[in-house]
């Protein structure tokens, strides 16, 4: 059994904030953006697209067609979000309702920005084991509307965008695309980027002084997460190449997930390698965390970064902490 990555696609939003916008919602620098994240710019949705669904499903159509693939060809879908339309239910189920597709299982996972890394996995596994033979794997966000656009929240408020990425994967009787993936997690961590509430811990999961004290705004530690993806990042990558036998200069293009332009340089060093392997597109979208990694590949892609029959890695990093990588032949 073999994965074959047969489509993939992007969509974000028209509507571009840039750092300047910005600058006359709260008490913040086109400067001090650039030099601390490299971000310019960003996407925020409009209001008539209020779901993280909606967007889902303008990349997976994209997908959808590169891979030559009607929806009720699917048998799975794999939905990477932290801000599904609602609590309850998952994202998934309405992806599936809305592309009509048939009555097929659809699976939400919640590894922040390395959700998509982690789908790509399950993915690849379930089509490996024979069990599903076309998934859908969709990274997306609508992240505007869940930050605290303050003084207060300036240090998350600056870095995020909304968007949404997707793969269509099959079984192929070829080589496989996925050769490998690396998944780790670290859970001490998970106050150092986490939203407090809603949460199970108490009566009514979200209570007034919540909404007062700010803990609906995700919190984040900068500099612990700087430190962590600098390091996590790169030493992912390197056990993956050693795991398979590759040596760093066999990887045509890295695409790590775009929290930071400054992390991005920081795993290029790291590495060992120039930023032309290295890829970067987080000063037109920010980061629109578990949908980097298709937006970027997709991009990459279509700028001639690779081609069919060179090795990638995509790589990430994020809240909980999670992270991984992925070692395609593409
Ligand atoms: N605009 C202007 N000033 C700001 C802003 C802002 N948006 N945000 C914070 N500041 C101020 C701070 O208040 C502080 O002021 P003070 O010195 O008067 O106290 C000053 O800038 C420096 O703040 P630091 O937190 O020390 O800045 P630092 O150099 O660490 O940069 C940053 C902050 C960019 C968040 C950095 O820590 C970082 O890149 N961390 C990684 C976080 C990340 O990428 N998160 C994404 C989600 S996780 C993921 O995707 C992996």
């Amino acid at each position: 059994m073999a994965t074959k990555i047969s489509g993939f696609g992007f969509y974000v939003p028209d509507n571009i904030i840039t750092n300047f916008d910005l600058e006359k919602q709260f008490d913040t620098s086109n400067e001090w953006i650039i030099e601390r994240t490299g971000i310019q710019e960003r996407r925020f949705i409009t209001p008539n697209e209020t779901n993280t669904s909606d967007l889902s499903v303008k990349a997976a159509i994209k997908a959808l067609e590169m891979a030559n693939t009607m929806p009720e060809d699917l048998d799975l879908i794999i939905a990477a979000t932290l801000s599904a339309d609602y609590n309850i239910p998952g994202m998934g189920v309405i992806i599936q309702d809305k592309l009509g597709c048939k009555d097929i299982p659809a699976i939400d996972i919640r590894q922040q920005c390395s959700g998509f890394v982690y789908g790509l996995d399950l993915a690849d596994l379930y089509i490996k084991s024979g069990k599903y033979k076309k998934v859908l794997l969709i990274g997306a966000e609508i992240q505007s509307t869940g930050l605290n656009l303050t003084d207060k929240g300036r240090d998350l408020a600056v870095l995020f965008g909304d968007g949404a990425g997707a793969f269509v994967l099959e079984n192929s009787q070829d080589n496989s695309d996925i050769i490998d993936s690396i998944l780790h997690s670290d859970g001490k961590y998970y106050k150092e980027l986490w939203k407090e509430s809603p949460n199970s811990t108490q009566t009514g999961r979200i209570v007034i002084e919540d909404i007062q004290n700010g803990k609906i705004y995700p919190k984040m530690n900068g500099r612990t997460i700087f430190k962590h993806a600098i390091t996590k990042m790169p030493a992912v990558v390197l056990e993956l190449l050693k795991r398979n036998n590759i040596t760093k200069e066999g990887i045509t293009q890295i695409i790590p997930h775009q929290a930071n332009f400054r992390i991005t340089q920081m795993v290029a060093k790291r590495l060992g390698l120039s930023m032309d392997k290295v890829y970067s597109n987080i000063h037109k979208y920010g980061n629109t965390t578990a949908a980097t990694i298709p937006i970027a590949f997709t991009e990459a892609y279509n700028e001639g970064k690779f081609k069919r029959g060179d090795l990638i890695i995509t790589v990430s990093f994020g809240s909980g902490f999670t992270w991984g990588a992925n070692l395609i032949k593409f």
